[in-house]
């Protein structure tokens, strides 16, 4: 197969030194030798994200994390509050309608932040909990998670659910500071490995909620217990766990605040260049999220025939957009295994492939000067 520059939003392009730990011989997961693998991982997570609490593993993509948590913490008829600010805003709400709770659903137009205010408006005595995402990956925007916390100080009995799956390892997170109790990552964002780990990082309140869950596979309460003892319920990805380790050690050694620095550049240099190119861009700067940049609407091209061309004659996979963005925005991420050389190549090969639609500087006139 021709070279994959791979620019969309999860999975993300795989660091050779990643790649290379998974090709190593298969392990048992009942092993010394892996348990120390799965209780580093436990610990690096943890530590990332400042959890007094405990980080589980659960072998599942990052939609298995949020069915869990839900699955685990809250009980019919509980109330909660939703922000659906797009595509997986929309799957805390499905996952509230199966689960059969009292869901008040703050619907936020796309491409746009919630306000906090209005989540203080719904909320109430009694309510359990507050779900939303860090960064809605279907219009790019990264809610203001912290200021939500903040909200939530006063509501002791409310839990702040965090779908960060393109957020963590992209955007500083302190569970502690932010208030968040349940906080969950996928390990084929910017964790920069295959699909199949999806983090739980659930702080001490949450843990001391955890009720047996409705789900036999998608329980807490059973990982938990045996995640203390270093292994999972079930057979885990022992393979995605090996190669999350060596993942992790590269941002420690990047450094943690080094790497959030770099993705917050890479977001400004490609909103820069569009920008400079005369495309709409789809959030306000202050709310866009640092791993992905949303191009749109009105583009005054033919967009998902562009996409389809870019992939086969360019090697270079980008998203379009989902639902009524369909055709009018585009997705380009930068999330992970990504530095100003491969953006730099990526997005010289965007504004090549966009000459055959319209009239366009090439990316070259558009970085000088
Ligand atoms: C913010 C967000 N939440 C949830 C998901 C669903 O994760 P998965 O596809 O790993 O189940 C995604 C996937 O892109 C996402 O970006």
């Amino acid at each position: 197969m021709n070279n994959i520059y791979l620019c969309t939003p999860g999975p993300t392009p795989i660091p050779e030194r990643v790649q290379d730990e998974m090709s190593k011989p298969i392990l048992h997961h009942r092993s010394v030798e892996f348990q120390e693998i799965f209780a580093k991982v436990r610990r690096m997570i943890n530590q990332m994200v400042h959890n007094d609490g405990e980080t589980l593993l659960l072998s599942c993509s990052g939609s298995g994390g949020m069915e869990a948590s839900v699955a685990s913490l809250l009980q019919q008829g509980d109330h909660v509050v939703i922000v659906e600010s797009g595509k997986f805003g929309q799957r805390w709400v499905e996952l509230a309608r199966r689960y059969e709770l009292k869901a008040d659903v703050i619907k936020v137009p796309w491409g746009e932040a919630v306000n906090p205010q209005s989540i203080a408006e719904k909320l109430t005595s009694s309510t359990k909990a507050v779900l939303t995402q860090a960064c809605e990956t279907s219009t790019g925007v990264y809610h203001p998670i912290e200021k939500i916390g903040g909200l939530l100080q006063s509501h002791k009995d409310c839990l702040f659910f965090v779908d960060a799956i393109t957020a963590l390892g992209i955007h500083h997170i302190d569970m502690p500071k932010m208030h968040i109790d349940v906080l969950i990552g996928g390990s084929q964002k910017a964790l920069m490995c295959p699909p199949g780990v999806s983090t739980v990082c659930l702080s001490q309140r949450a843990i001391d909620r955890i009720k047996v869950s409705q789900s036999m596979y998608l329980s807490l309460e059973k990982e938990l217990k045996t995640q203390r003892k270093d292994v999972a319920a079930f057979t885990p990805a022992i393979t995605i766990i090996r190669g999350l380790r060596v993942a992790l050690e590269m941002l420690e050694e990047e450094g943690f605040e080094n790497v959030y620095r770099r993705h917050a550049d890479l977001s400004r240099r490609v909103r820069a260049v569009f920008r400079k190119a005369g495309f709409p861009l789809f959030n306000e700067d202050a709310e866009a999220a640092h791993g992905i940049t949303v191009v749109g609407p009105n583009l005054s091209w033919d967009v998902d025939t562009w996409l389809t061309t870019c992939k086969k004659q360019y090697g270079l996979w980008m998203a379009g957009g989902q639902e009524h963005l369909k055709g009018k925005i585009f997705r380009y991420a930068h999330m992970g295994h990504s530095h100003q050389e491969s953006v730099d190549f990526t997005l010289d090969l965007l504004f090549t492939s966009l000459q055959s639609y319209i009239d366009v500087p090439s990316f070259e006139s558009l970085i000088g000067e």
